[in-house]
């Protein structure tokens, strides 16, 4: 690995890049009940057990303190590691994981209670410093790194946000926060967010490292040495979590117990959202909602790019353009469609604009190295930037926010939050930019990564305060480990080329596996122009992810779903109902999401990981466990290969049922998209309808593709979609059940458990693949209300019990 450098005046003097060296010798000095602490020269280490699977290693150079203040971490009370420590301080022993620590020289290890071992120290170099030279003087300390072993069996995963395919194994990661010049290809490296977390996969057994800094990050996956991983910051403490699995939903759970969950969103945030760098008046926009209503298309928000502001001054509003936004935000939210506006970090220098002077006034802007506030030119010329680091200037922050939440703006889209400067080119502030809030003062190189999230923990909390009964709704380009807390992260701008339809499969299940659960990227890709064919089939792909929303750059042809005309309105209608369709579905598993850390849209390997063919399964995924998606992601092309892991599996539009694991070819035209239903699994969801998120509406159907296997269950989760009764035990849990033997299909729909208590009267079984049923009884009565056409059987019933449906078959 390469240090890389961002101050000239602290450069090495020679061209040579400095070398490694790894620390000697260590001596016990200290154990308590989890941890043992450590000294190696002027070094102090630290290794605690925080829980049974979660172990912590801190190394602290140059005499510095043990300090582990972190805004990616959301626990720091740890209580149950139930750890023993043995009396020499060299292993730290928990239910399921044993830390050794060798002390000539200082080597750490870890192994699980069956001996494997994982994320053990390379023997040669260990843990270890970059020694700034004799006469280099540097505020960001030395350079840490730790390598450790890398086995052949070992395949790597996560890494946040990526351009290339799903597997890591062989790469060299930097984590460092940047806006990237436009067309991403795979020789990007890193881009808007930075995530240093890996998911490791040894044998089916899943572990995992964490490297929490601020700083520049940099991983090394086996690429320098076949036979070694390195990781590395460039300065300040190294501190890391090993997390043991061993399966990768389980370290997903204690990675998000560490660096925190989504929260529930409110359930609008789940629908069709349309967005456009070019809504430039009240007009455009109301219009635009018309256009998708009149068409009979889906739409719960719509997106104000920064052509609503006032010469482009964060919350402020255009007078001419918006000369009534309170008003036009009533009329769309009487449609059902929510207003989300832009707001970006710059903050223009112009003495008569209140949000430059007061944060002038107070001090809240960063500074240059020498003590004046630092100016650079984003979008409305020159600008200041708010300090984030200081818990001052988030709280003025979100005080602005006032000026579009009090208008009825339900959403924040924070951008530019890397930050972006513009000057003498796109990237980001000078390393030695200070932060001088928070009583401590620190050089944007040792935040640099934070940056973009504090700004979004910033709006997440104006929404939590000046509306308390809303769920926040935060969507962020920037952020860091642990961004998923405060807002859902959409990938930037994208290119409308099949090339990125393609990425965007990989770069979501790396961000779902590296805790990002709420993503998605601009369906039919931001800059560029779309064509026809390129837009339905992104509909078909992007109405399967987190986060559902058309945007494209002013410059480009247009792309709403009517673009391209009728015939390709009609396949965007078809597939935008699907999604809304779904919503049910989709809302448990944000609610499974906010709970566990489980991704929403996840790799096959998440489920599957001792099947090393789903490894490389980089442009199919699942939709929770019951859903596995193979979007065509070349033109002019209707067949593609699929894999299909263990388990038995129904195409959707067909029914043509598969026993995996099994490659197949499948005929996927535009409109009927390749997606496989787990067999038995009931899916709960809504009629086709112009919904209103704020609305459930009747029937819920659950959806049963039937086939002679396994049993498939389900539990939906449903609430009021919106504020926080549910955390006073306002909703409920449908639990559905089916199981089919060589004589009948039975499905158990157990009665609902909660006190919320949907506002529906009828519940609906939809079985596909039945056949010709010689009866069918709901609570053992001949159904009263059943229609069969092919092999489809449709079930109605009273909503609010449980029933039995019995189809002999
Ligand atoms: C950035 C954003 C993009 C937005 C544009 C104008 O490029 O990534 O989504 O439309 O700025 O605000």
């Amino acid at each position: 690995m390469r240090r890389s450098t961002h101050f000239e005046q602290f450069a090495a003097p020679t061209a040579a890049p400095p070398p490694y060296r790894p620390l000697g010798q260590a001596e016990v000095v200290d154990c308590s009940a989890t941890s043992v602490r450590l000294r190696a020269s002027d070094a102090t280490i630290e290794v605690t057990a925080l829980a049974p699977d979660l172990f912590r290693v801190g190394l602290f150079g140059e005499g510095r303190p043990v300090d582990y203040r972190s805004a990616a971490v959301a626990k720091t009370a740890w209580a149950d590691a139930q750890a023993q420590v043995d009396s020499s301080g060299t292993r730290i022993t928990t239910a399921q994981c044993i830390a050794t620590i060798g002390l000539q020289p200082l080597r750490i290890g870890f192994a699980d209670s069956t001996g494997r071992s994982f994320a053990t120290d390379d023997p040669r170099l260990g843990m270890g410093f970059v020694p700034l030279g004799p006469d280099v003087v540097d505020p960001l300390g030395s350079p840490a790194r730790v390598y450790k072993q890398h086995r052949p069996t070992t395949h790597y995963f996560g890494c946040g946000e990526r351009t290339g395919g799903l597997e890591k194994t062989g790469s060299h990661q930097v984590f460092w926060n940047v806006d990237p010049p436009m067309g991403h290809t795979a020789a990007l490296n890193n881009m808007y967010t930075s995530v240093p977390f890996l998911m490791a996969i040894d044998d089916g057994q899943a572990w995992g490292l964490f490297v929490d800094s601020g700083y520049r990050v940099e991983f090394d996956l086996a690429n320098e040495a076949s036979d070694r991983c390195g990781f590395a910051v460039d300065g300040g403490p190294l501190i890391y979590y090993v997390f043991a699995g061993p399966t990768p939903a389980r370290v997903l759970e204690r990675y998000t117990e560490l660096t925190g969950r989504i929260w529930l969103p409110p359930r609008w945030a789940l629908g069709n959202h349309q967005s456009r760098w070019g809504y430039r008046t009240a007009d455009d926009v109301v219009e635009l909602v018309r256009e998708f209503r009149v068409r009979d298309l889906p739409l719960d928000a719509v997106y104000l790019d920064i052509d609503y502001m006032d010469g482009y001054r964060v919350f402020t509003w255009d007078k001419k353009r918006f000369a009534d936004p309170a008003e036009l935000a009533k009329q769309l939210r009487a449609q059902g469609v929510k207003l989300v506006t832009i707001v970006d970090p710059g903050v223009k220098i112009d003495e008569r604009y209140a949000v430059y002077t007061t944060g002038r006034d107070s001090e809240l802007f960063c500074k240059t190295f020498s003590g004046d506030e630092y100016h650079n030119v984003v979008w409305p010329g020159m600008c200041a930037f708010p300090d984030f680091t200081n818990p001052r200037t988030r709280a003025w922050w979100s005080d602005w926010h006032r000026a579009l939440l009090d208008v009825g703006v339900a959403g924040i889209w924070c951008d530019m939050n890397e930050p972006t400067v513009f000057v003498p080119t796109p990237q980001t502030l000078p390393a030695d930019v200070s932060h001088h809030g928070d009583n401590e003062a620190r050089l944007h190189a040792q935040v640099h990564n934070l940056y973009g999230q504090l700004m979004a923990s910033a709006a997440h909390e104006a929404i939590r305060q000046q509306r308390p009964d809303q769920r926040p709704f935060v969507i962020s380009r920037a952020g860091f480990a642990g961004l998923q807390r405060w807002a859902l992260h959409w990938t930037g701008d994208n290119s409308s080329w099949w090339e990125h339809l393609w990425m965007s499969m990989p770069q979501l299940q790396n961000l779902g596996l590296s805790g990002y659960a709420w993503v998605g990227v601009d369906i039919g890709g931001f800059s560029g122009d779309a064509t026809a064919e390129l837009l339905a089939r992104w509909t078909e792909f992007g109405i399967f992810q987190p986060f559902c929303r058309n945007h494209s750059a002013w410059n480009t042809r247009r792309q709403e779903p009517w673009a391209f005309g009728e015939r390709f309105e009609a396949l965007i209608r078809g597939a935008l109902q699907l999604r809304q369709r779904l919503v049910p579905y989709l809302y448990s598993l944000f609610e499974e999401a906010s709970r566990t850390g489980s991704p929403i849209l996840r790799p096959l390997l998440f489920a599957y990981p001792e099947d090393e063919t789903t490894y490389s399964a980089d442009d199919e995924f699942m939709l929770g466990d019951a859903l596995l998606v193979a979007p065509i992601a070349r033109p002019g092309t209707e067949y593609r290969h699929v894999y299909l892991p263990r388990g038995t599996w129904v195409h959707h539009w067909t029914g043509e049922t598969v026993r995996g694991p099994a490659h197949v070819l499948v005929h996927a035209p535009l409109g009927q998209p390749a997606v496989y239903v787990k067999a038995n699994t009931p899916i709960p969801m809504w009629p086709v309808l112009n919904f209103d998120g704020e609305r459930a509406p009747d029937p819920l159907t659950w959806l049963i593709h039937v086939a002679n296997a396994d049993a498939g269950q389900f539990t939906a989760y449903e609430d009021a979609g919106e504020g926080y009764d549910y955390q006073q035990g306002e909703f409920c849990r449908m639990r559905a059940e089916c199981r089919v033997d060589s004589k009948r299909v039975e499905v158990r729909l157990e009665a609902p458990e909660g006190q919320y208590v949907p506002p529906r009267s009828q519940i609906e079984v939809e079985l596909r693949g039945v056949g010709e049923p010689q009866a069918v009884t709901v609570d053992g009565q001949a159904a009263r209300d059943a229609a069969r056409e092919g092999s489809q059987l449709l079930v109605r019933m009273g909503a609010g019990e449980g029933h039995v449906i019995s189809v002999e078959t």
